[in-house]
């Protein structure tokens, strides 16, 4: 039987477009392997917000040269951002790479494969196919699936490439969304993600204009499903009608990914985010006075073309107001093609390196001190499975999306139970079964 290996890079996003490209090739008869040596058709799905991603990629992609001379049946092929980005210079750099396909051509897998097993390569990267993906997701959990609303991006932030390789912001109708929720339920999905690059601004471009809180009234309605998560939400866009509904649902989980990147106001004017720093502590304070126990993560950058110092400082200082449970940070990095790559980039490399240690720094402060309040509380947590630390052998999520690491007996697994919190660490709680 013909074996397929797919291996995501990126963002949920990717992670979902890898189970749908996953879906079709099993409902064609392929079947998943774990092991990409041996697999007959290997797929890499990839990412190139920063260019840390692509030298990743073209790293591993190498690597596959000397495969494909031990067995030149295999078939490579190259899907997702980086590939839509780069495209044909992506075709003449990897020759031993067989297919390379655009975000938008991802349904046509099965055809390119059959394309290359006639002869020749194939590179299939064109915009013009914009409608809305509907092939069916081989998931990676049993109880979670990952439902986009909308994709692409109308944003267009100064420094990001997102909306170059996804395309603009097109809708799922809340029908079809609603559909699939209540099909997955009935496969015995427990917890969904909602994914998006702005939630909010989900429906804008769909006849009625519904709301995203429509979407989330919705779903929240159907039965069986215990958990609605959302990412990520835009500070510009939330608002209070959003922050109401996650207070009123006992299925929508209390966690905001409200993505901040600069405390400085003039930063946040050239990255082009659409909101001040005190338009976002306004928000992010709202949330935290209008719903008990929630969690508010973030994304930051520092670095970005022309941050000074004192910019830096009101990065921090804003970090030191909001208090985030979490933060993924960044480095700037430069994006061919956006708007930011025109800018003149001041901040020396050791600055920046700088720069992030010292927001690193603070942030784990904050995140030791997010889990130190919860010690000794008794919070429902989600089994997820077999943890990964000595003598705990289970790991599981809050409703505000912290990991916590306990004992138990596997048949726990995909279920929710209680647990008493008895240790703080900055990246996971450690508990016991009550
Ligand atoms: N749509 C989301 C973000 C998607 S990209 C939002 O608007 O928040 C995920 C994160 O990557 C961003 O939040 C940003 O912090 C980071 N990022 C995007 N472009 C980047 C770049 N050029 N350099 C460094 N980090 C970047
Ligand atoms: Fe990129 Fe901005 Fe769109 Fe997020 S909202 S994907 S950062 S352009
Ligand atoms: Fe996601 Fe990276 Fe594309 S962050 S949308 S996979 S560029």
């Amino acid at each position: 039987m013909t074996t397929f290996h797919v291996k995501t890079f990126g963002c949920q996003m990717n992670k979902h477009d890898s189970e749908r490209v996953a879906g079709q090739l099993s409902t064609s008869g392929y079947k998943p392997i774990d092991d990409i040596e041996e697999a007959d058709i290997i797929v890499f799905i990839t990412c190139c917000v920063r260019k840390h991603a692509d030298d990743r990629l073209y790293g591993n992609v190498d690597m596959l040269r000397s495969l494909k001379k031990k067995k030149p049946s295999t078939i490579i092929a190259v899907g997702g951002c980086l590939a839509q980005k780069d495209n044909n210079r992506m075709f003449e750099k990897l020759p031993h790479v067989d297919i390379v396909f655009g975000t938008y051509n991802q349904e046509g897998l099965i055809d390119m494969i059959n394309e290359v097993r006639g002869g020749g390569r194939v590179l299939n990267v064109s915009e013009e196919n914009i409608g809305l993906s509907i092939s069916p997701a081989l998931r990676q959990s049993k109880v979670h699936a990952w439902v986009p609303i909308t994709i692409g991006c109308d944003n267009y932030c100064s420094y990001c490439i997102v909306p170059y390789v996804r395309g603009p912001e097109r809708s799922y109708p809340i029908e079809s969304i609603k559909k699939a929720v209540s099909d997955y339920v009935g496969e015995g999905v427990k917890e969904v993600t909602l994914l998006g690059q702005n939630v909010n601004s989900y429906g804008r471009d769909l006849y009625g204009k519904p709301r995203f809180t429509q979407l989330l009234d919705n779903i929240s309605n159907t039965e069986g499903l215990e958990r609605i998560r959302f990412t990520t939400s835009h500070p510009k866009d939330l608002k209070e009608d959003v922050i109401d509904i996650v207070k009123e649902k006992r299925s929508i989980c209390s966690h905001f990914h409200l993505p901040v990147q600069s405390g400085s106001n003039r930063v946040l004017g050239d990255m082009k985010r659409g909101y001040s720093r005190e338009k976002y502590i306004e928000t992010a304070l709202k949330i935290r006075s209008s719903i008990d126990d929630v969690s508010i993560t973030t994304d930051i950058m520092v670095g970005f073309p022309t941050e000074s110092e004192e910019d830096f400082l009101d990065t921090l200082d804003l970090v030191e107001r909001v208090s985030f449970d979490h933060a993924y940070t960044f480095i700037y990095s430069e994006r061919e093609g956006t708007e930011a790559a025109n800018f003149k980039d001041e901040v020396a490399k050791e600055v920046k390196n700088d720069r992030f240690n010292r927001l690193v720094e603070l942030q784990n402060k904050h995140c030791l001190e997010s889990n130190k309040a919860l010690v000794g509380r008794k919070l429902k947590v989600f089994v997820e499975g077999r943890g990964k630390r000595g003598k705990q052998n289970l790991s599981g999520r809050t409703d505000t999306n912290k990991l916590i690491h306990f004992s138990g007996d596997d048949t726990l697994i995909n279920r929710f139970i209680d647990i008493k919190v008895d240790e703080a660490h900055s990246f996971y709680l450690e508990g016991e079964i009550v």
